[in-house]
């Protein structure tokens, strides 16, 4: 008989005809076969509970029969036409996503991914601005092309070599471990308001555009405090310098107060919104969205082969109709909060748990040492991976030096996903 599990034949397979860079998560890495719901099976039949959700991608978890209905319908129908023609499925849900952006933010242009989509909106700052010059946050993750590499505040992901375009850098809110040695709220924002500073030292003067992610994801859901939006909008304002909200991953009802998090949690409408991730339910979807001025100041050319192909725009559009029918924002926020009430209560029993954080179904806990010194525990979030795997659930690793477990789960986790999370996670503790 066999003994060899199908997972580690697949790693061998893997190892042989893949890039060596394509990161894979478990010593082990798991080859998934089928999923339903917020369960996903792998190849050797074991079922986990998926707090990851593909990178906060999967919104109505796995085998949703109305995404898969209306794919299925769809690409029986017409499934590629390119950004050269119209179709009714784009122009559908382009007015969706109208309807539902702030006001005024009533034009988008839809691409295949989140680097895509910050792309586009630097395409459109610099040329509506006449300025090459971009700024971003220490510790920000924007993509993985080569000018979104250069917006990287994570130095583990600007890998590209010396000659990347220029950006400039604020400190970014990341309270937990202040760069500006404050404590939070005697600091007054002072981070925010160091983008004068940035601004005056490091850039022409006026800057194009500032990007930033609602709660910074890839560097362990670093969430800011509540005026920080606000504070750092007013502080880019003179300099007529614009602000990009990268919602891929905190867009569509994730932090559970709204569709987009910086308007809804944080109050602040941005001059352009990008997003991708959670759109399309996992149909590769990017889109940019932002006021007519500023789309028609780029006057293009501008082109993409995929981009609002009629198969990821009915899946966008269906996606979002089922958000707001089902309630998955609301959701989002009930479960958000009982995991963090659940995970704060451990807190008090294992001081490993530097910090815990997040809104809505986003959220981390950064693994210390020590809660005096906080050196990073990279390795005990590596051992919890694993070990929640044993027990059958997943969840993401994030943060500068690997030591914040990323929550993330589909917003269509319940109260018993809630429960059983919570339990294995705190075996899992137990047994560190
Ligand atoms: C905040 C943020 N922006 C942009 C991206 C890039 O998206 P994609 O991988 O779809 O290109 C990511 C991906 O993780 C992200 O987290």
């Amino acid at each position: 008989m066999d003994t060899v599990s199908r997972s580690t034949k697949n790693a061998a397979r893997a190892k042989k005809h893949l890039f060596a860079a394509q990161a894979t998560y478990y010593e082990d890495a798991i080859t998934l076969v089928s999923g339903e719901g917020t369960h996903v099976r792998d190849a050797d039949g074991n079922d986990y509970l998926d707090a990851f959700g593909g990178i906060a991608t999967n919104t109505l978890g796995y085998g949703n029969t109305e995404v898969a209905q209306a794919i299925a319908e769809q690409a029986s129908k017409l499934m590629h036409v390119s950004t050269l023609y119209l179709t009714d499925e784009q122009l559908d849900f382009a007015e969706t996503v109208a309807r539902i952006a702030p006001d005024g933010m009533s034009k988008s242009f839809v691409s295949n991914s989140g680097s895509e989509a910050n792309e586009t909106a630097a395409l459109i700052a610099r040329t509506a601005k006449n300025s090459a010059d971009f700024m971003a946050l220490e510790h920000a993750y924007h993509g993985r092309t080569v000018y979104t590499v250069a917006m990287a505040g994570l130095s583990n992901w600007r890998n590209f070599g010396p000659d990347m375009p220029h950006v400039a850098f604020v400190p970014n809110p990341y309270c937990y471990r202040c760069p500006l040695q404050l404590s939070y709220p005697s600091c007054e924002m002072a981070c925010a308001k160091s983008a004068k500073r940035v601004i005056e030292t490091q850039t022409n003067g006026a800057p194009a555009a500032m990007i930033a992610e609602t709660i910074s994801g890839v560097a362990g859901m670093i969430a800011p405090p509540p005026e920080y939006f606000s504070v750092l909008r007013e502080t880019l304002k003179p300099f007529g310098t614009l602000l990009i909200a990268d919602e891929v991953q905190t867009g569509w009802g994730r932090l559970g107060d709204g569709m987009f998090g910086m308007v809804s949690t944080y109050g602040v409408v941005p001059d352009i919104i990008t997003s991708a991730k959670g759109l399309g339910s996992g149909m590769p979807i990017g889109i940019t969205i932002t006021r007519p001025e500023l789309a028609d100041a780029f006057k293009g050319p501008h082109i993409n082969t995929f981009g609002g192909n009629p198969l990821s725009t009915r899946a966008a559009r269906v996606t979002i109709e089922m958000i707001e029918k089902k309630h998955l924002i609301a959701n989002a926020k009930r479960q958000g909060e009982a995991l963090l009430a659940g995970l704060r209560d451990l807190q008090k029993q294992y001081a490993i748990m530097g910090d815990v954080r997040g809104r809505g179904l986003m959220i981390g806990v950064e693994l210390v040492k020590d809660p005096i010194t906080k050196a990073h525990a990279p390795e005990a979030a590596n051992r919890i991976l694993e070990e929640m795997r044993k027990r059958g659930v997943l969840l993401g690793k994030g943060g500068r030096f690997g030591n914040v477990l990323r929550i993330q789960p589909p917003l269509i986790f319940s109260e018993d996903d809630v429960r059983v999370f919570l339990a294995a996670f705190s075996e899992s503790l137990r047994v560190l």
